[in-house]
């Protein structure tokens, strides 16, 4: 709307419409900023919002804008959902307004899919639209690449889907794709696009080359899942605790104090050469660490071997007090 717009953020975006299956696409700068703004220009004071408790914190902060009625469902939980929509349905008729339900595509925590299929079975039965944040399903999930909608089949019921460009396309930027008309809308409305530049020339050509290569070359997604089948195969053997995780990401779950959890990333990435983010509390109950690992097609099968028995030493240490503040890093106690 400002300045800074090209020919080839336009080529971008008809690109990534197409690439997601959607008629229309518009580029964000971050995904953090754009969700937010997108979730703002979306809702009116009339309008009512249903979203997953999980959702990431982008999403949270945009619903905090809202000053109308909102209803949170338990975590990917369809009889909270219904529960949560017929209370939606009574406000909305009150107010006048329509019912955005917001969810994601990957928890990007658990590495669990959004229950998207069930969600959009029932917009037969209640009346309201669906945004998508897909930041870890886009590239990685279904057939094309096109994410958790295409591979649960329902691309197509997703009004609006959205992504980051920070993970598969390892970038810089964002977007959100649905029908011309919305997106129109969201082109004059969505305030962090409005009264700010757009993405900068160098990451639109970038992202232009790396969506042509998740495009062209499909064996890099089945690198990918290979690499993630022998990771989390791997580590499962060996006894570990990965949830429910049906995606790339690869979450560990172990016992152990904030302490602990930093003197273990340490050791791994010190003396093992290998780097994972961690998650602590508040993110996920006190007393328990979650080593977040996300495998990609150019990691070999010795990165993924040597990684496997790294985990398993440092469980070991771990249960041992190895890594007990005071032993880790040699101080009185
Ligand atoms: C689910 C989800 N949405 C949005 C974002 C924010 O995207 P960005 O890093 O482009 O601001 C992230 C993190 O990157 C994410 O994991």
């Amino acid at each position: 709307m400002m300045s800074g717009e090209s020919k080839y953020h336009e080529q971008l975006e008809h690109e990534l419409a197409a690439f997601v299956q959607k008629e229309d696409a518009m580029l964000l700068n971050y995904g953090y900023q754009g969700i937010i703004s997108i979730i703002d220009a979306l809702l009116s004071r009339r309008d009512v919002v249903v979203y997953d408790k999980d959702n990431h914190a982008c999403i949270y902060d945009g619903i905090r804008m809202h000053i109308g009625e909102r209803f949170a469902f338990e975590h990917n939980d369809i009889d909270s959902f219904e529960k949560q929509m017929k209370k939606a349905i009574v406000a909305a008729e009150a107010s006048g307004g329509g019912i955005l339900v917001v969810t994601e595509g990957v928890f990007g925590m658990r590495g669990e899919q959004g229950i998207l299929k069930e969600i959009t079975d029932l917009k037969e039965k209640y009346n309201f639209r669906l945004l998508v944040d897909d930041a870890h399903g886009f590239g990685t999930l279904g057939e094309t690449g096109a994410g958790a909608g295409e591979e649960q089949g329902v691309q197509d019921k997703i009004d609006l889907y959205f992504s980051t460009f920070a993970k598969s396309m390892a970038s810089i930027g964002a977007f959100v794709a649905g029908n011309k008309a919305v997106l129109n809308y969201l082109r004059y409305n969505t305030r962090s696009q409005i009264f700010a530049k757009s993405l900068p020339m160098p990451l639109v050509i970038g992202n232009l080359k790396r969506l042509e290569l998740l495009r062209k070359y499909p064996e890099l997604k089945a690198k990918l899942w290979e690499n993630v089948t022998k990771l989390q195969n791997g580590l499962r053997t060996k006894g570990f605790d990965l949830g429910h995780s049906n995606t790339c990401v690869t979450p560990v779950m172990m016992k152990g104090n904030v302490g602990e959890a930093t003197a273990l990333v340490y050791d791994l990435r010190e003396n093992y050469d290998i780097f994972c983010s961690i998650v602590i509390y508040p993110v996920i109950p006190k007393g328990m660490m979650l080593l977040r690992l996300i495998p990609t097609a150019v990691h070999t099968d010795e990165d993924i071997e040597v990684t496997v028995n790294a985990f398993g030493e440092v469980a070991e240490k771990l249960k041992s007090g190895a890594y007990q503040i005071e032993a880790a890093f040699d101080v009185a106690p």
